[in-house]
C-alpha cells in the first residue's frame, strides 16, 4: 500500500495539531518525520509521531512553547525551547545561525530545554541549502554504554554535518554515537525481526539479536569507545556548554540540549574553490580503485539521496507501520487517509 508523501505530511500535521501543537510546530515536525522517509531513514520517520503524540498529550512536550533566544552575542547564542517541539526549536536555532553566518562567516545557536528533534541532517541540511556548512549535535535519553553494561549511561547522541552540494552531491553525514539509532531497534521490535548481535546488549550484558531484550538495556557504541567518546563530548558540547541537561538526566529527552553551527562558504577564501575542491574530494571516493567485488563508494548523505530517488513520491506502508498510523489517527479524530487502507 503507497501513500504521496504530501498527504502522509498533511495527515502527520493535522495529528500533531489535534494532539496540542502550534500550527508551527506541527507543520514542521510533520516535515522532519516524512523527510526522514522519503530519505529511508524510516526510524525517525511518521512512526514517531506516536511519541511525540504521547509526549503533547502528557505535557512532557509543550506543544505551545515557542523557542526564545535568551543570550545573544554576535556569533553566539543561548536559546531556551521552552519544551517546545524539537523541530521547531532546532529550526529556530538554524535559522539563527544561518543569519549570523551570513554577516559574521560563523555563528553558533546552543539550546537548552529543548526536546527530541528527529533526524539531525534535517538542520544541518537546511544550512546547506543557505550556503553554509551546518553542524549539528544533540544529546538524549541514556542508550549506549560500552561493552558489557548493565544500564544505558549516555545518550546516542546524533552529529551531523551536511555541506553545500556540488554537481548535485550534498556532502551530508548524519550519525547516531551507536552502532545505528536506537529508533531502529524500535522498529525491529514492531515489526517483529531480530536484530544484528553487535547493535546492542541484553540485560546480562551480552550481545543480543533480540530488539526486546536490546531496548531492556543498551546500544553498543559506533566503533568501540569512539563512539562512546563522541557521545561524551556531545554531551559537553550541549548540556554543559549551555547550562542545559546532560544525557544521563534525561527522560523522555525533556530538556534535551543541541548545539547548531553554520559557518558561511566563501566567507574565506571564496566559493569557486570551494566548489572545486568539493568536486575533486567527492571524485577521489567515487574513482578510488576497489575490488571487483566492492560495491561502489559513496560519500555520506549519498545512499539517502539515492534512497529518496528510488522512492519517488509515494511511501510503501508496512502492515505493522500502517496499522500504528491508523492507530494514531483514530486516537486523535484524525483518520489515516483511506486511499492507503486499498
Ligand atoms: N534525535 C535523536 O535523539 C537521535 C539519536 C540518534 C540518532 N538519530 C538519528 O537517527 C538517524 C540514523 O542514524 P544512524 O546512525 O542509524 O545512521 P546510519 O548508520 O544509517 O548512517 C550514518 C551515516 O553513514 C552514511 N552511510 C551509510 N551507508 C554508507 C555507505 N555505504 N557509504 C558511505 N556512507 C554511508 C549515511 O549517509 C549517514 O550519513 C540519523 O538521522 C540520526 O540523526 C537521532
Amino acid at each position: 500500500m503507497t501513500l504521496p508523501f504530501d498527504a502522509l505530511e498533511t495527515w502527520a500535521a493535522e495529528v500533531l495539531t489535534a494532539a496540542g501543537a502550534s500550527e508551527r510546530g506541527a507543520a514542521l515536525t510533520a516535515q522532519a518525520c516524512v523527510r526522514a522517509n522519503r530519505m529511508g531513514l524510516d526510524s525517525h520517520g511518521v512512526v514517531y509521531l506516536e511519541t511525540y503524540v504521547r509526549r503533547l498529550r502528557s505535557g512532557v512536550v509543550d506543544g505551545r512553547g515557542e523557542p526564545e533566544v535568551v543570550e545573544a552575542l554576535p556569533t553566539l547564542a543561548l536559546i531556551d525551547g521552552h519544551f517546545a517541539l524539537g523541530a521547531q526549536v532546532g529550526t529556530f536555532a538554524m535559522e539563527w545561525c544561518c543569519e549570523h553566518a551570513e554577516a559574521n562567516g560563523i555563528a553558533a545557536a546552543v539550546t537548552k530545554d529543548s526536546s527530541h528533534f528527529g533526524a539531525a541532517s534535517f538542520y544541518s541540511e537546511r544550512a546547506a541549502r543557505r550556503g553554509c556548512i551546518g553542524m549539528v549535535f544533540s544529546n538524549a535519553d541514556p542508550g549506549l554504554a560500552p561493552e558489557g553494561a548493565l544500564s544505558a549511561v549516555l545518550g546516542t547522541n546524533p552529529i551531523a554535518v551536511a555541506a553545500p552540494p556540488v554537481d548535485g552531491v550534498l556532502p551530508s553525514l548524519d550519525m547516531a554515537a551507536s552502532v545505528v539509532a536506537q529508533g531502529r531497534v524500535t522498529l525491529a521490535a514492531k515489526r517483529g525481526e531480530a536484530i544484528p548481535p553487535d547493535w546492542a546488549l541484553g540485560r546480562d550484558g551480552r550481545p543480543t539479536t533480540d530488539p526486546v531484550e536490546a531496548l531492556g538495556n543498551t546500544m553498543l557504541p559506533a566503533a568501540g569507545y569512539k563512539g562512546f567518546g563522541l557521545a561524551f563530548v556531545i554531551d559537553v558540547l550541549t548540556g554543559c556548554f549551555g547550562g542545559g541537561l546532560v544525557s544521563p538526566e534525561l527522560v523522555e529527552e525533556r530538556g534535551a540540549a543541541q548545539l547548531f553551527i553554520a559557518l558561511k562558504v566563501g566567507a574565506v577564501s571564496n566559493q569557486r574553490s570551494y566548489e572545486r575542491r568539493l568536486r575533486e574530494l567527492v571524485a577521489a571516493v567515487h574513482d578510488a580503485p576497489r575490488a571487483e567485488w566492492a560495491p561502489p563508494f559513496l560519500v555520506p548523505g549519498e545512499r539517502e539521496a539515492r534512497t529518496a530517488y528510488d522512492r519517488g513520491p509515494a511511501m510503501d506502508l508496512d502492515e505493522a507501520t500502517l496499522t500504528l498510523l491508523r492507530a494514531i489517527g483514530e486516537e486523535c479524530g484524525v483518520p489515516f487517509p483511506v486511499s492507503a487502507a486499498g
